[in-house]
């Protein structure tokens, strides 16, 4: 009988590992005393001592503050230059204050932020958008999230159904009906969700995504009453869709009465047009954010002329008229 190979792997020495490690922590403390210092006086203020709560999950210490970004780059206040790999997930996608944009928008600064009128501008950008991605009309919000929630209200209004469907560990900012995962196969609330308004169970349905068969036994329920997609999963890794999916996936849609609502939010990536112009979707309603306002908040939803003329969209803009008025009514009563 042969004798066994001695192994030739060899195992990790992990306090080398720990000595490194601290090394390099202590390193990025010593070099970074003002981010340390700011980090300390935003404890103070900030929840956390950060503006947002996912600020936090940076691997040192600290978070780095940062004092200037352009293009690719960003420089913290302690003048470290770094590449920013986090660009694809932010509304600088297309880089940090491309000069066109900061041209624009700081001349616009000087006639007026806000109001609540409409100017010529947003006709020329309606007009634009109808050019890149097809649909014919369009409304803006400041959030994809918020976009992501007017298309859910309208084909709800719409086909006077209550469910949306989702895929499995989709992302669509914070609307409440998405946090909805699969665990082993049973659908739930997502893990780590904060205060659940109800079980998600009641509002969605899920699916992995390019499951054909599942997604059509959800449908089949008729109760569903619009898809809302990325075209391509890119919140959990990058899931693209086998070839012939979203055919097939509309058609099931279209057999069974439900909008389909594509968020191209990160998918715009593909091209001028999103993903939706290079493979030719056919999307009901048309979601995107983040980066076309080259970092400024904004969002914007898209319909088909079908949608629109539907005698139960009219109601639906209405609804969403009242929606703001209502905000309104409430700002000046705090004034
Ligand atoms: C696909 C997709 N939709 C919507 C959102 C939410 O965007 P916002 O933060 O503008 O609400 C995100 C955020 O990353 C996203 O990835």
């Amino acid at each position: 009988m042969a004798t066994p190979k001695k192994s030739t792997r060899r195992t990790i020495d992990r306090s080398r590992l720990q000595a490194l490690m601290s090394r390099e922590e202590e390193k990025f403390v010593t070099e970074r005393p003002l981010s340390a210092a700011l980090y300390a006086r935003a404890q103070k203020s900030l929840l956390g001592g950060v503006p947002m709560n996912w600020m936090k999950k940076w691997a040192g210490k600290f978070p780095v503050f940062v004092a200037e970004a352009h293009g690719a780059h960003f420089q913290d206040v302690d003048g470290h230059d770094y590449v920013d790999l986090c660009l694809g997930d932010t509304g600088a996608m297309t880089g940090h204050s491309p000069s066109p944009a900061a041209t624009a928008i700081a001349r616009q600064v000087n006639h007026g932020i806000t109001l609540m009128l409409p100017t010529e501008d947003a006709a020329r950008v309606g007009e634009e958008l109808t050019r890149r991605f097809g649909l014919p009309y369009w409304q803006f919000t400041l959030t994809a999230t918020d976009a992501n929630r007017f298309a859910i209200r309208i084909a709800r209004e719409i086909t006077q159904r209550q469910k949306i469907l989702v895929f499995n560990y989709c992302y669509h900012g914070t609307v409440d009906e998405t946090y909805i995962s699969l665990h082993n196969g049973v659908p739930g609330p997502r893990r780590g969700n904060i205060g659940p308004p109800i079980n998600p169970v009641e509002t969605t349905r899920v699916v992995e995504f390019n499951d054909l068969a599942a997604l059509e036994r959800e449908l089949a329920h008729s109760d569903v009453a619009c898809i809302l997609a990325e075209p391509v999963l890119t919140n959990v890794g990058i899931v693209h869709p086998e070839p012939g999916y979203w055919e097939k996936a509309a058609a099931l849609a279209r057999k069974f009465g439900t909008l389909l609502i594509i968020d191209e939010t990160h998918t715009i990536c593909t091209g001028p047009g999103g993903y939706t112009r290079a493979h030719g979707l056919k999307p009901d309603l048309f979601v995107i954010g983040k980066p076309i306002a080259s970092g400024v908040p904004a969002a914007t939803y898209g319909c088909t002329g079908d949608v629109a003329q539907k005698p139960r969209a009219a109601s639906s803009w209405k609804i969403a008229t009242l929606a703001e008025s209502e905000a309104l009514s409430q700002a000046t009563r705090f004034r």
